[in-house]
């Protein structure tokens, strides 16, 4: 399938792992007003985390039809697992569509903890990947980066548990070893993880600053749009959010993070 030539008004394509990527659409909506979105949350097959970088990259391309399919401008990988097992390769594959993809904010922690040592919380697949560890070359020697698999993180917040004791002992869980290691400044680097952000600011306590990209891609999203002259100028955007998962769990976190009348469709097999 080849990418038809792009227009300004076409809607711009977002995927994730599953409900994960609906924290960086929030920023991308505020950012960009006018523009229609399309949302697949591939929550049949999540997580992603522990799945091979391949299998990620096959299913990455089978979404990036779909979207390609309901003709969308831009490609929105809401998701840093995916990023890193499949950005390249959708680029290689449409390189004349736009594709923003993720990664954990490691750069501005680097810029702002003050214990000099920053932890990251993200997938395992996110921390085993090449791009992870190349994005680890490029901070200072001086910073120690300890990093932390948020093994179950990704699985309670598709349950739609997101304030339950359990969450609360497991994001602890999780927390506790960071802060034991030194750190000031906490990365969210799983979309996933900004719905469990005040769980995590209350393990982490008030001296700890917690990190998420989601603002930080919506203003790339919005920058590569301006320089390829494809910014929707006016009007009210819309969004159309599909779901490869059977049950309805989804559509509860859903209703409470985006408008009470909003549902997923089924997404074809
Ligand atoms: N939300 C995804 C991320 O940002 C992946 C979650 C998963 O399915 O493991 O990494």
């Amino acid at each position: 399938m080849t990418v038809p030539s792009l227009s300004p008004e076409a809607p711009v394509g977002v995927f994730d792992s599953g409900l994960g990527g609906l924290s960086v659409l929030r920023h991308a909506r505020a950012r960009l007003p006018a523009d229609d979105f399309l949302y697949v949350a591939d929550s049949g097959n999540a997580p992603y985390g522990e799945r091979s970088a391949g299998w990620i990259r096959e299913r990455s391309i089978e979404l990036g039809h779909f979207l390609i399919g309901h003709g969308v401008k831009a490609l929105l990988i809401a998701c840093n697992t995916a990023t890193a097992a499949a950005a390249q390769a959708l680029r290689e594959r449409w390189p004349g569509l736009p594709v923003i993809g993720m990664e954990p904010a490691v750069k501005p922690a680097a810029a702002a903890t003050r214990s000099g040592v920053v932890g990251v919380l993200a997938t395992t697949g996110t921390l085993a990947s090449a791009r992870f560890a190349a994005l680890l070359d490029t901070v200072g020697r001086d910073i120690r980066v300890i990093t932390r698999p948020g093994t179950g993180l990704v699985e309670a917040v598709e349950r739609g548990e997101l304030d339950t004791p359990a969450t609360r002992a497991l994001v602890a869980s999780h927390i506790t070893p960071l802060l034991a290691a030194g750190a000031d400044t906490i990365v969210l680097g799983c979309t996933h993880y900004p719905f469990l952000r005040t769980l995590i600011e209350q393990a982490a306590g008030p001296q700890v600053s917690v990190i998420d990209t989601g603002d930080a891609v919506a203003r790339q999203l919005a920058r590569k749009l301006g320089e390829a002259g494809l910014l929707r100028a006016h009007g009210i955007g819309t969004e159309r959010f599909w779901s490869s998962a059977p049950a309805d769990a989804g559509e509860q976190v859903l209703r409470c993070m985006w408008r009470g009348d909003a549902a997923f469709e089924a997404l074809p097999r």
